[in-house]
């Protein structure tokens, strides 16, 4: 009764107001591109993600069946939510689409560094638009927010691979579907230094395919530049798609995105939707997991509903994300909120809660002590514990003259002034006063 669920947080105030930082940031830079937000359901119908989202997210979902008999499951992701809402409207809304969302997801995983149970995501995602110059917009959008928050190049990296790439690359040793995609998911959890058990895998999925296989999957990871790329598949076969990647590459030219972004074919995607382009992001030194994820997801209306729509996005985790920023000193350290503190007896009482009604009004944070009979000296300490910025003094003398002391409790200093003098010296936004 005492803890948590494990890999479940609780946020005091101050955790709050890290997180409300962050969500600031996102919320500022994704308006810079025109984006709309959008919500969704925290619980839904089970299916909705053991139909396409793949084994690894199924494995991991908190479901249960709600007291109407239906098997429901809290989400772990917001993509098949929001490819069905935008389905439903698929007729009326304005193309592309370009929607984010902020909020909390659930996956049953092993909660570890950066790995927990309950966490935030916020999900970007463009909808209805086939143009790479879609896939080189999210990726910009990506660097941007993380930029946003002081982070650089020597930071963080993007990793971006290409799951049509895999499928032309898998479809020439003669696999069907089932096989592609256990070989894909076989590369997702390739983990370096285990190539022995890789080679194992891959020869119990495809037997007829041989070492050859398992050698060329290993090269194509080592590919690291467009160069290397292009001598791999040097057929026609691949060759409009190492066009697409030229064009890409050319949007980050443009962009001047160089200094962030690799290529990795070691990036394939857990999830099993994705039909194109797919990238994460990375702290670039450490062993950290992915900061955020993502990529063009073609099929995924047409296979939950029969309706095709092109599709492409990221989410980044609120999670990993903090963890750096705290270790690069990224986070600010908490700002003041309470602007007065008022203090007052028992004989100006009413005309001092009618002052700070006023305060109010005019949105400057304002407290005061809530037990009678306390001390103007006492409640001068309190108001230096409370974290005000001033104290207010509301006193017999001052109620009588109209001229109230206010005490800057940073630096000592007050002066005597009116209650409009008071209201004017703070902003109407409520910053505080100089
Ligand atoms: P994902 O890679 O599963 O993609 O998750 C995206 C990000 O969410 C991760 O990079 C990580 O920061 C965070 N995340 C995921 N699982 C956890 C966890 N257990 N604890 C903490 N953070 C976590 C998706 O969810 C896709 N639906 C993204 C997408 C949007 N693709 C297209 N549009």
């Amino acid at each position: 009764m005492g803890q948590t669920l494990p890999g479940f947080r609780e946020f005091y105030p101050e955790d709050c107001i890290t997180r409300n930082f962050i969500f600031q940031i996102f919320r500022q830079t994704i308006h810079r591109f025109g984006f709309e937000e959008f919500d969704g359901p925290l619980l839904e119908p089970l299916e909705l993600f053991t139909a396409k989202s793949g084994d690894e997210i199924v494995s991991q979902l908190f479901c249960f069946i709600d007291r109407g008999g239906r098997e429901v499951a809290l989400r772990p992701e917001l993509t098949p939510t929001l490819t069905r809402m935008v389905v439903t409207r698929l007729a009326t809304l304005k193309r592309p689409i370009r929607w984010f969302n902020i909020g909390e997801h659930f996956r049953y995983e092993r909660p570890q560094k950066g790995r927990l149970r309950s966490f935030y995501q916020m999900n970007v995602d463009i909808l209805c638009e086939t143009s790479i110059r879609c896939d080189g917009e999210l990726i910009f959008i990506l660097i941007q927010l993380l930029q946003a928050f002081g982070l650089t190049a020597d930071d963080f990296s993007l990793r971006i691979s290409d799951r049509h790439l895999w499928v032309l690359f898998l479809e020439q040793f003669a696999m069907d579907g089932s096989q592609i995609s256990q070989i894909l998911t076989a590369i997702d959890r390739f983990e370096e230094g285990n190539e022995e058990i890789f080679e194992r895998k891959i020869s119990k999925i495809a037997p007829d395919c041989g070492n050859r296989l398992c050698d060329e999957i290993l090269q194509l990871r080592q590919c690291k530049d467009l160069h290397s790329l292009k001598r791999f598949f040097p057929n026609p076969r691949e060759g409009e798609r190492i066009a697409q990647w030229e064009t890409l590459f050319r949007l980050f030219d443009a962009m001047q995105l160089n200094d962030y972004v690799a290529i990795d074919f070691g990036i394939v995607r857990g999830l099993a939707y994705y039909t194109g382009f797919v990238f994460e992001a990375y702290e670039r030194h450490g062993q950290s997991r992915a900061l955020a994820g993502g990529g063009r997801y073609d099929n995924l209306a047409e296979k939950l509903y029969g309706t095709p729509m092109a599709a492409c996005g990221f989410a980044i985790g609120d999670v990993t994300l903090e963890n750096l920023l705290r270790a690069r000193h990224l986070i600010p350290g908490p700002k003041p909120s309470i602007q007065i503190f008022a203090i007052f007896d028992s004989a100006t009482e009413m005309e001092a809660l009618a002052i700070c009604a006023k305060l109010r009004q005019r949105n400057i944070a304002t407290i005061y002590d809530f037990s009678d009979g306390t001390s103007f000296a006492k409640q001068l300490k309190r108001a230096g514990k409370s974290g005000a910025c001033f104290a207010l003094f509301i006193g017999t003398t001052e109620v009588k003259t109209g001229q109230f002391f206010l005490k800057n409790l940073l630096t000592g200093e007050g002066e005597s002034l009116s209650l409009d003098e008071i209201l004017n010296r703070f902003s109407a936004s409520g910053c505080l006063a100089k």
